[in-house]
């Protein structure tokens, strides 16, 4: 159970309209989707067979690329409503109820961590703890491939807000009021306190990539 969960379980049976950009309001937030996730699958360079942790697998749409890659997915999503979305279009997912800082006992490490418009839940401390606990849950050589809002500057987080008001975007500029979305910096000093040796790259107006690498012992 995470703080978003009564909100997840609401929109699940929604959310691939969403993303499809059938919703005005999330448009720009979720333009390029399929190739957003297209692309955290490349950059996370595992052949197939690798071991691979999604954490908010939401509707499992990240989950069937990993899974057609020849991937060996262990999934955990907090909501109820999301978790059945996903097993209705991957019944032999491997889904765990969990989130970001409670992973499954049994999973053990892992070639890879992935996640995909989820990260912005954690509260600035909880994604500093999740860091430090996937740093510990991937082999040395291990990467994470995330991709999220963040914006660049307090500024541009600013400026977003204001706009999603003036389009009279009103559900879109409340979850950028209330949500937990970072700023590039203090995240990129986040990645490298935690262990990580990472780089970012932005693919819209809103989600960026982070693609961070654990060095080899
Ligand atoms: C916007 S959806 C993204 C779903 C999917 N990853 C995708 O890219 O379409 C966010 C997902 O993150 C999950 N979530 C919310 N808080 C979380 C947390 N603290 N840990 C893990 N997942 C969380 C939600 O339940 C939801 O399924």
């Amino acid at each position: 159970m995470t703080r978003f969960n009564d909100l997840f379980d609401r929109w699940a049976e929604d959310y691939d309209r969403t993303v499809a950009g059938l919703h005005p309001e999330y448009r720009e937030v979720f333009a390029g989707y399929r190739a957003i996730l297209e692309k955290v699958v490349q950059e996370l360079g595992l052949s197939p067979g690798a071991k691979v942790l999604e954490i908010g697998v939401g509707t499992g749409n990240l989950s069937q690329l990993l899974l057609a890659a020849g991937l060996d997915v262990v999934g955990v999503e907090p909501s109820t409503q999301m978790r059945q979305g996903a097993l209705a279009k991957l019944p032999d997912l491997a889904l765990y109820e969990g989130h970001f800082l409670q992973l499954p006992s049994t999973i053990g490490l892992v070639d890879g961590v992935v996640s995909t418009y989820a990260f912005h839940h954690l509260l600035d401390q909880e994604k500093r703890q999740a860091l430090t606990l996937l740093h510990r849950s991937v082999k040395p050589g291990g990467r994470l491939v995330f991709a999220d809002t963040v914006f660049k500057n307090e500024d541009i987080r600013g400026q977003m807000r204001q706009e999603a008001k003036d389009k009279g975007f009103l559900q879109l500029a409340n979850d950028l009021e209330r949500e937990y979305y970072p700023l590039l910096e203090p995240l990129q000093q986040m990645f490298a306190d935690t262990g990580w040796k990472a780089q970012f790259q932005q693919l819209n107006r809103y989600v960026w990539l982070m693609r961070a690498d654990k060095q080899s012992s």
